[in-house]
Order: structure tokens, then sequence, then C-alpha cells
């Protein structure tokens, strides 16, 4: 499974990117805006600073939501670096401008998924990515990763090439869970994947360890 960081603060995409396990970035107009980034030309830097930060695909949404608009702002998006992967509302403009990038060699991720229908429909018109937001579906009372397992049920009964970026992660657990449900991406905040570095038996142990390791010095 690959691993993602879904964030647009740098000083994160940074120590996760130094942990050694990254391989791309997510992120979106909330995520964007929560880091006080401002006008298109800010939007498009902060994107390339991020291309040259981590060496992965970078996901990049687009605003439109009107078939025309879309094509528009995901051609400039993907001009702007070789990993840019355009970030594409699962809409019904977003699913026709989908096929389009894919007929074109410009990569998707179908954002705000929420169903194995709309996961199909962007498997369909090609998604480099489909994203399932499991949080978010736990949010409401249901249970997200049951979506991560029906998907992966379907793609490989139906061949799909299609990628399944489990998002919406909200703590280790979920992370766990991705890799168990066979996501082959799972995007994360940077608490969620340094919480899967801790265990008290850990702690403790080298606390142990350290202290017997005095007697021998
Ligand atoms: O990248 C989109 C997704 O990960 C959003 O997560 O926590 O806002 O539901 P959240």
């Amino acid at each position: 499974m690959k691993f993602f960081i879904d964030t647009a603060n740098l000083a994160q995409i940074k120590e996760a990117n130094e942990l050694g396990i990254l391989d791309g970035v997510t992120t979106n107009p909330s995520l964007m805006a929560k880091e006080g980034i401002k006008g298109q030309d800010a939007v498009m830097q902060h994107y390339k600073t991020i291309c040259e930060m981590v060496d992965g695909d970078i996901s990049a949404e687009v605003i439109s939501t009107d078939f025309d608009g879309i094509i528009e702002e995901g051609k400039k998006l993907a001009a702007i670096h070789k990993n840019i992967v355009v970030k594409v509302p699962m809409i019904k403009d977003g699913v026709k401008a989908i096929k389009w990038f894919t007929e074109n060699g410009i990569r998707t991720n179908c954002t705000l998924v929420f169903s194995a229908g709309q996961a199909i429909l962007a498997a369909k018109a090609g998604a480099t990515y489909v994203s399932p937001f499991i949080g978010r579906v736990d949010d409401t009372g249901w249970d997200g990763m049951d979506l991560i397992y029906q998907l992966r049920q379907i793609f490989d009964i139906q061949g799909f090439k299609t990628e399944i970026l489990a998002a919406s992660i909200r703590n280790p657990n979920h992370i766990t869970k991705c890799a168990e449900a066979g996501a082959d991406v799972c995007t994360c905040p940077l608490d969620s994947i340094l919480g899967l570095l801790k265990h008290p038996l850990t702690d403790i142990g080298l606390a142990k360890f350290l202290e017997d390791a005095k007697k021998t010095a």
C-alpha cells in the first residue's frame, strides 16, 4: 500500500518525507485555505513547491464544476509538473472530464466518493485514482471501511485498473484497516502516520533496554 500525506502544510510534508515512507501528497481547497494560500498564482506556486519536495504523485484539485471549466483548470494544473494528478469531484461533468483527461494523457483522482456506484463510474471513465472518504462515511454512522472492502472486490472482479485511494483518514487504526482491506493507497494526516509508531510496550521495552545497557557500559 502506498502512503500519501493529506495536507498542504509544507513542514508536515517535509517531516513525512524525511521518514522515507512517503509516496505522494493529496490536497484539497479546504487544506489549501487552512495554510492561508490565497489567489490562483499562490495556489499554483504552492503545488510547484510540493512537487519539488516530494518525488511522487501530487493531487491538485479543480474548483470548477462545469466540463469546460474543469478541463481548462485541469490542463493548467497538469502543466505545473509531470507528477500532478488532477483531482476532480464526483459529479456528472466531473465524470465526463475524467474521461477527457484519460483520453488526453492527464492522470486524475476522482474525489468525494461515498458509494460503490460512484467509484464504478470513476473507474469506467478511466480515473487513475478513486478517493472514498472513510472518515466522513463513519461520521454518518455507516462503516467507511466496508466501502474499501466492497471496492476492492468489485475492482478485482471487474479488472478495473483504477487505484483505490482511501481518504478522510482520521486515526492510525484506519490506516491498518485500509491495508487489511486492500486499499492501493492511503492518504493520511501526519498525526495518523506518526500514530502508527506508538505502542506502550515499545516505550517500556526501550526504557528497560537503555537502563540495562548502562550496566554493560
Ligand atoms: O483529501 C480529502 C479528505 O481526506 C478529507 O478528509 O478529514 O476532511 O474528511 P476529512
